[in-house]
């Protein structure tokens, strides 16, 4: 038959003094989902950059089959059978789909032309054994997330991958996404594909997992049969200790009204928008991803202003037309998408930091190194970026760590009004707790903040009242008492 094992022993990499990863060991079967499990920066994606040859370990083996083999670039690891979805996809925007799956293999004829009548054929091929249909010929940047990760799986089946790692593919997707993918993944593993999985919900792997390995620093733990652990086991082998108080939200009074915003509308964005925030309050917005959510976030923040509607903070109305006179007003955005627009990555830790407050650490054109540095040191320690020191660049960092800089530079701004664009999304079990009980006491000291998040446990664990939006419109609100997942979901689904 044609089982496939990948098998890799005592792998190692350091970067630059970072030790990546020490002793790690994997065993891949086909027909199996294998769940790689481990805190931010625990070594995860750069095991899976070894296993598609973007990186080459310092120590170790990798075997195929019992075969010794030697993958010195992505291009080998492609011939293999072995290919990746990563954490940041890779999509041409201005391509469209069928060109997007056949991206640099396009298919030709005799006298070398492009067979695009065969391209199309084979991609749509490719779709419908996926349970997909879309028009071929979209461009890429017309798809949701959901279904630019579909353009990239087929794209992997493409090359007849028979190994597929797929490194966080769920945290940008509604929960009806991940059910889809889901049903492909089960597709690929009863056709005898062997998958490697990366989540930080413990759910989904519960759902979708045969095993698990975990990492931690860098170093291999255990590899276990998911029916024979518990998620306390995980949460265990993940951090080395137990996390109790998943959601620490605390009673806090509500002060008065701070933000009030009046029949917001953008057209094809979202429309008649009307709610209240209170100091000290955590106001949840749930909805699916696409519900309008993001916009009006945005619009209150002036990076897209509304075309329609009244912001009222303090009782005051006012014009915000861009970020700048956001932030002299006392908001805070940190945006759901962090990588472009949270985030400098050439620049270090420190600086990505302190960028907003620049100012407040310059005196006659000088910086104060020392100062920002120390408020840098400080805001990254709270959110426990893991890092060499605070002058690493932002790119060298992992995913996760990643996503708590840009939280650590919004926090430091000491804002009246924080918008959270999916807070947690990317981020490790133990730090999420971390996060919800930075939020808890920043409501605690009277800081209103709007929370925006897809997970339902999420929004029923910290928020106060919690307002639903489907299709650009307000479609519940509901009181932390009366709140319940089914009403939410259904809120979040009908229209008004
Ligand atoms: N190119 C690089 N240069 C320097 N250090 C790096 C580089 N790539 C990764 N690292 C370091 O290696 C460690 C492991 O990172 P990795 O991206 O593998 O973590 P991860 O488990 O995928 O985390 P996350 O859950 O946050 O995505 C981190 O300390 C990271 O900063
Ligand atoms: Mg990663």
């Amino acid at each position: 038959m044609n089982e496939n094992t990948l098998r890799m022993t005592n792998i190692s990499k350091s970067f630059a003094g970072v030790h990546a990863l020490h002793g790690v060991q994997l065993e891949l079967h086909s027909g199996e989902v294998h769940a790689l499990l481990g805190e931010n920066g625990a070594g995860k994606s750069t095991l899976v950059k070894v296993i598609t040859g973007v990186h080459q370990p310092d120590t170790g083996e990798i075997y195929l089959n019992d075969q010794r083999i030697h993958l010195g670039d992505p291009r080998e690891a492609a011939a293999q059978g072995i290919s990746a979805i990563y954490q940041e996809l890779s999509i041409f925007p201005d391509l469209d789909i069928a060109e997007n799956i056949f991206v640099g293999r396009r298919p030709t004829r005799a006298g070398g032309l492009v067979d695009w009548r065969r391209m199309y054929r084979e991609a749509e091929a490719l779709l419908s054994s996926l349970g997909i249909h879309l028009n071929l010929k979209t461009k890429a940047r017309y798809l949701s997330i959901a279904q630019q990760q579909m353009i990239e799986i087929a794209r992997a089946l493409s090359v007849n991958a028979r190994i597929l790692v797929m490194d966080e593919p769920t945290s940008a997707l509604t929960l009806n996404e991940v059910a889809d993918l889901f049903r492909i993944v089960r597709r690929l593993r009863e056709a005898g594909t062997a998958i490697l999985f990366i989540s930080h919900r413990l759910e989904e792997l519960f759902e979708i997992a045969d095993k698990v390995t975990v990492l931690r620093d860098g170093g291999y733990v255990d590899t276990r049969s998911m029916d024979g652990v518990t998620q306390e086991d995980l949460i265990r082998m993940m951090v080395g200790r137990t996390i109790k108080d998943m959601f620490p939200k605390k009673e806090v009074e509500a002060g008065e009204v701070i933000l009030r915003v009046k029949n917001l509308t953008r057209k094809g964005s979202f429309k008649d928008v009307s709610f209240e925030l209170r100091k000290g309050e955590i106001l949840g917005m749930a909805g699916l991803v696409g519900a309008g959510r993001t916009e009006v976030s945005q619009a209150i923040f002036g990076v897209a202003p509304a075309d329609e509607g009244t912001i009222e903070i303090e009782g005051q109305s006012v014009h915000i037309t861009n970020p700048g006179q956001a932030m002299q007003h006392g908001l805070a955005l940190v945006p759901e998408d962090r990588q472009h627009h949270g985030l400098v990555l050439p620049m270090d830790i420190t600086d990505n930091i302190t960028l907003p407050r620049l100012t407040h650490f310059t005196s006659r054109g000088w910086l104060n190194v020392k100062d920002a540095h120390g408020a840098a040191y400080q805001a990254a320690t709270q959110m426990q970026v893991k890092a060499t020191t605070v002058w690493q660049k932002a790119r060298e960092l992992s995913g996760g760590n990643q996503q708590k800089v840009v939280l650590a530079k919004w926090l430091s701004t000491n804002p009246r009004i924080l918008i959270l664009d999916e807070p947690t999304r990317g981020i490790d079990i133990g730090t999420k707790a971390e996060v919800h009980h930075l939020m808890s006491d920043l409501a605690a000291q009277g800081i209103a903040i709007l929370m925006i998040s897809s997970e339902l446990p999420e929004v029923l664990g910290m928020s106060d009242r919690i307002l639903v939006m489907h299709e650009g419109q307000v479609t519940g609100l509901f009181s932390r008492s009366e709140a319940t997942q089914e009403k939410i979901m259904l809120a979040a689904t009908q229209a008004v």
